[in-house]
């Protein structure tokens, strides 16, 4: 009887004290980026260890995933979901804090929905349901001119697929100011959601410069169309979509003298920080980890005087390009380029290779590879289309990828060194900020038949205030 009187009391004394407690967890869904590691917070509340109770994670799928199991003071993951297999970290020590979140590497697309943390004890349990979006970046939007439009208008549509969870679509004016626009078409499949959304536009003199912009919490990208006045005086349907010239084409002039207004780059560069504070850290540290690999792969790159366009100056060592305020007098060959400002290295490549350019004090470059059977002679568009795979900036804080369709790019910090990054095999050609740790664009997919010459182009100097060189430095790790 007295045994029997003093469980009792036990009992009742644990009732009480559990009672109060609770599993918490975020009160909005969280958002992730593919690839990313995420951490699904879950804490016992008032605080109390959870070393010696149970905490089961799983996924509210048709299955119920297992997703992690903690019992007895161990991980017991034997029946753990294969997709979550090696994924999933719940760190002891935090357990003792109460903290039961837990971190799940690399996420993928397939790891978006509910999950429930159940932590349980002898005499209690409760959970908490952590609801996961995550997101991926689609393709760069791409604007076609559709049709002519009865009233003097042109119909232009922007489409771009592969987004997860659909993205915003909106079409801008120059000054970044939206416009009303036909509603958005939106269609899922596997590859995620794809948006299309058309607008008609009409000729505003000396404005005709659209932005397609997409946007999600942590994404953002945007392509641009020039509609030359003509187009809508002459009632012909050519669309000028503002490929990227070589620096000196007159069709880079007449995009360049539309001058854009400070207030509406600041404005993007503070949307894009917003989207990307939250995760720049982790992403930083693993572009750390990846420059860290690419880097084995650094060859000793040194530029050929002999291809450099009369106006380009290469070092001594050569190692240095400058542009010179006139073009000196240089024997012409069919190995130079006689008209944009170009110099690329003494050799190609047709393996995996990474250098390094410094860009320091400079407001216009070109950075990139080239393929071997380029002709070097007269205008020439930088675009993958015609051999070229390159990064621009063009002026104070506009960078831009020439890809054939205009990519602006916007960049948090002005780059000291460039990486730039070849893997033959894959196809790619990525750019860095090395100091920063940051990403600043890829060219993937692409097919490599050539070797690849590094290209340089060191700007025009105007007016002599970008006199300061490119400098191709020695790859540290
Ligand atoms: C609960 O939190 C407080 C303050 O954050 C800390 O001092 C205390 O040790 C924690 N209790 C447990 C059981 O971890
Ligand atoms: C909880 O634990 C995770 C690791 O699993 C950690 O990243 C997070 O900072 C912890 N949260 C708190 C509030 O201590």
């Amino acid at each position: 009887m007295y045994l029997c009187v003093c469980l009792l009391v036990l009992y009742s004394f644990m009732q009480s004290q559990s009672e109060d407690l609770m599993v918490v967890g975020p009160e909005s869904s969280l958002v992730a980026i593919a690839g990313e590691d995420l951490i699904l917070p879950c804490f016992i509340k008032p605080n109390t260890s959870a070393v010696d109770m149970t905490v089961e994670w799983f996924k509210l799928d048709a299955g119920f995933s297992k997703v992690h199991f903690y019992d007895d003071h161990e991980d017991r993951n034997e029946d753990q979901a294969q997709t979550y297999q090696g994924r999933t970290l719940l760190l002891k020590d935090e357990l003792k804090k109460g903290n039961a979140s837990l971190k799940l590497y690399a996420v993928r697309v397939s790891d978006e929905g509910e999950y429930k943390c159940l932590i349980e004890d002898k005499s209690w349990s409760d959970d908490v349901i952590v609801r996961v979006i995550v997101e991926v970046r689609g393709s760069h939007p791409v604007i076609t001119m559709e049709s002519y439009d009865n009233s003097g208008g042109i119909n232009l549509v922007c489409e771009s697929r592969g987004w997860n969870p659909k993205p915003e679509v909106l079409w801008l004016d120059r000054e970044g100011a939206p416009l009303s626009a036909e509603e958005t078409q939106i269609h899922k499949d596997t590859e995620g959601f794809t948006v299309k959304r058309r607008i008609t536009v009409h000729d505003y003199s000396d404005s005709n410069k659209f932005y397609c912009r997409l946007q999600q919490i942590h994404h953002m990208m945007e392509t641009e169309v020039i509609i030359n006045g003509k187009v809508f005086d002459n009632w012909k349907l050519a669309v000028a979509i503002s490929a990227l010239a070589c620096l000196f084409t007159t069709g880079w002039i007449v995009t360049a003298v539309i001058s854009r207004k400070k207030a509406l780059q600041r404005r993007r560069v503070e949307d894009e920080l917003a989207a990307m504070g939250k995760f720049a850290e982790p992403q930083r540290q693993k572009v750390k980890e990846e420059l860290a690999e690419l880097k084995s792969y650094a060859v000793d790159v040194t530029l050929d005087p002999d291809t450099a366009h009369p106006r380009l100056r290469v070092s001594e060592d050569e190692k240095q390009v400058t542009c010179e305020d006139s073009p000196q007098d240089r024997h012409d060959t069919t190995q130079r380029f006689n008209k944009c400002v170009i110099v690329v290295g003494k050799r190609s490549y047709s393996r995996t290779f990474y250098y390094e350019v410094q860009v320091s004090r400079k407001t216009q470059w070109i950075l990139g590879v080239m393929r071997e059977d380029i002709n070097r002679q007269g205008d020439i568009t930088v675009t993958p289309q015609n051999g070229f795979w390159t990064v621009e900036m063009r002026k104070e804080n506009e960078y831009r990828a020439n890809a054939g369709r205009d990519i602006r790019l916007t960049l948090i910090e002005r780059p000291v060194k460039v990486g730039v990054y070849v893997n033959y095999e894959r196809g790619l050609v990525s750019f860095y900020d090395v100091e920063a740790n940051s990403h600043i664009y890829s060219f993937s997919d692409q097919s490599f038949t050539k070797e690849l010459f590094p290209c340089f182009s060191a700007g025009l100097n105007e007016g002599g205030k970008d006199s300061a060189p490119l400098i191709i430095t020695v790859v540290n790790d």
